[in-house]
C-alpha cells in the first residue's frame, strides 16, 4: 500500500508528477483555504501533509493525525503550524527559506520605491481620469531615497539582502535584531546596529523582517507610530500581525507617519472595502513577496524534497527544530 499525502492546494505539474511516482496523493480543489473540517478529516490517516501559510495546523488538528510523519509547508513562515507540538509528536516540519530571499527582498524594495515615489498612486490617478494638468512644481512629489535612513527590523537573510539593495541606492542602513551580527558582516554590508528605540526614531523608512511570534505580535502600534518621524514610511513583507492594523490606519489617516507599503495583512485576503484601500498614502500588494516564476518553482521543489525526507524518517533540508 502506497503512503498517503494530502495537499491543501495544488503545486506545479513537475512537483505533482514527482509526488505521484511515490505516493497516493490527494489535492484539495475547492475553497481556499481548505475548510478546517476537511483538513481534520484528511490529516487522520495521511503520512504526509503539504500545506500553505494560511492553513492553521494547531495542536487539536495535529492530535487527530494517526500516521503523520511530516508537514511540509510551501513557505518560509511557519507561524501557522504548532511546531513545538509537532516535534513532541515526532512529526517533522519542513519549510522553504533561502530560495525566496531575493524575491522577497526585491518586493520589499519595490514597495519602498513605490511608496516614496508614489508610482501606484499616479497609476490610479491616470486610470481614474484625474491627470488633468502636466508637470507642476508641486505635483505628485515624492521623496529621494538617496541619503535617507532605512531601518531594518530583523537582519536575517531577507533583511541583509534588502540592505544590499538599499546601499546600491545610497541609503544609510541601520538595523535591530535579537542578536547583533558580526562586526565583519556589519562592515561588509555597511549597516549599523541600533536599539529598537533608535531604529524607530531615526529611520526614514522601516522595513519589517521578523516572524510573527508572541513577542512580535502587534509590535508596531500607536505608541511606536508616535515615536516614528512623521515623514517616515513603514514597509511590511513579513506577517500582518506584527503590526496593529487599526493603529496603522489611524496613523496613516492622521499623518502620524507619512505612508506605508504592505504585502501582508492581519487577515488575508483583504477586500475592496477594507479601510486601507481608502487611503491614498499606502501601497498594497496581495502577499506576493516570494511570487516570481523562478522562486515559486524552487519552493515547490524544496517542499517536495522536504516531504520526501520526512516520509523516510529523515530531517528535511530545511527543518524546524527536528
Ligand atoms: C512565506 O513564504 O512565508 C511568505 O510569506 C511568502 O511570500
Amino acid at each position: 500500500m502506497r503512503k498517503k499525502v494530502f495537499l491543501t492546494r495544488t503545486l506545479h505539474g513537475f512537483a505533482l508528477k514527482e509526488l505521484k511516482k511515490k505516493y497516493q496523493i490527494e489535492v484539495h480543489k475547492g475553497k481556499i483555504p481548505v475548510p478546517q473540517s476537511k483538513l481534520r478529516s484528511k490529516i487522520k490517516d495521511v503520512d504526509g501533509l503539504i500545506c500553505f501559510p494560511y492553513d492553521k495546523i494547531n495542536k487539536e488538528t495535529i492530535d487527530l493525525a494517526e500516521n503523520l510523519k511530516v508537514i511540509s509547508t510551501y513557505s518560509v513562515g511557519f507561524d501557522h503550524i504548532d511546531t513545538k507540538y509537532a516535534k513532541e509528536k515526532k512529526i517533522r516540519v519542513g519549510y522553504t527559506p533561502e530560495v525566496l530571499t531575493d524575491a522577497t527582498a526585491d518586493l520589499a524594495f519595490s514597495l519602498l520605491l513605490d511608496s516614496l515615489r508614489r508610482v501606484s498612486e499616479g497609476d490610479k490617478i491616470i486610470r481614474d481620469g484625474k491627470w488633468k494638468v502636466i508637470y507642476g512644481a508641486h505635483d505628485y512629489v515624492g521623496v529621494d531615497l538617496q541619503g535617507k535612513t532605512l531601518g531594518i527590523l530583523g537582519l536575517g537573510r531577507i533583511g541583509q539582502t534588502l540592505a544590499k539593495r538599499a546601499k546600491a541606492f545610497d541609503m544609510k542602513v541601520i538595523y535591530h535584531n535579537r542578536s547583533r551580527i558580526s562586526k565583519t558582516k556589519e562592515k561588509s554590508l555597511g549597516v549599523k546596529y541600533v536599539s529598537f528605540e533608535r531604529l524607530i526614531t531615526q529611520s526614514d523608512v522601516i522595513s519589517i523582517h521578523v516572524p510573527h511570534t508572541k513577542e512580535t505580535d502587534k509590535m508596531f502600534n500607536m505608541k511606536v507610530f508616535k515615536k516614528m518621524k512623521d515623514t517616515a514610511f513603514l514597509i511590511n513583507t513579513s506577517r500582518g500581525k506584527v503590526v496593529n492594523e487599526k493603529d496603522l490606519i489611524v496613523a496613516l489617516k492622521k499623518k502620524i507617519i507619512s505612508g506605508a507599503g504592505l504585502d501582508v495583512f492581519e487577515l488575508e485576503p483583504i477586500s475592496k472595502s477594507h479601510p486601507l484601500t481608502k487611503l491614498q498614502n499606502v501601497v498594497l500588494a496581495p502577499h506576493i513577496g516570494s511570487s516570481t516564476k523562478e522562486t515559486r518553482a524552487k519552493m515547490a521543489e524544496i517542499t517536495v524534497k522536504n516531504l520526501n525526507l520526512g516520509m523516510n524518517g529523515k530531517k528535511p533540508i530545511y527543518s524546524v527544530g527536528y
